[in-house]
């Protein structure tokens, strides 16, 4: 009788484990291929390469991510490190639903800098400051 236990427990552990990695592959994996190296450093060119598939060729966001073109965004409630930090580690679900953000590897920090400086330009250019 105790080999048997002893068995069940073997077989729930390696369910669980297979659990466990399945949601790691789910929620943290890459699905977009992002951990890629990117080049250039044309802000809208890198946006539309490493940020667009979630957040929207136009900034307006998918299904997968927020609108950079949304209040919540400017540059008084997430600063320019929010979007380093974003890019580096990546975010943790908190102001929507659509998930956590994974971190977007293989960007350089002036690339990043590109980035965020087309964003605040097309936030400005539709009034949020
Ligand atoms: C795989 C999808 C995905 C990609 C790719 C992605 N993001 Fe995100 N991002 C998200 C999600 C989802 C959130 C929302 C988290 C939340 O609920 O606040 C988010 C939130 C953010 C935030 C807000 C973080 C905070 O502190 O609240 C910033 C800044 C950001 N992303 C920048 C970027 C930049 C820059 C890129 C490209 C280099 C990028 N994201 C690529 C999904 C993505």
């Amino acid at each position: 009788m105790k080999g048997i236990g002893m068995a069940d427990w073997r077989v729930g552990a390696a369910v669980a484990v297979a659990a466990v990695a399945a949601v790691v592959a789910a929620c943290g994996g890459n699905p977009e291929g992002t951990a890629t190296t990117f080049t250039g450093a044309d802000g809208a060119a890198l946006y539309a390469q490493a940020c667009a598939s979630c957040h929207g060729a136009d900034l307006r966001g998918t299904d997968q991510g927020p609108p950079f073109l949304d209040a919540i965004y400017r540059p008084g409630h997430h600063a320019d490190a929010a979007f380093f930090l974003a890019a580096k580690a990546g975010a943790r679900a908190h102001h929507w639903n659509f998930g956590n953000m994974p971190p977007v590897e293989g960007l350089t920090d002036a690339q990043i800098e590109a980035i965020v400086a087309f964003v605040r330009e097309e936030q400005r250019a539709v009034g949020i400051e």
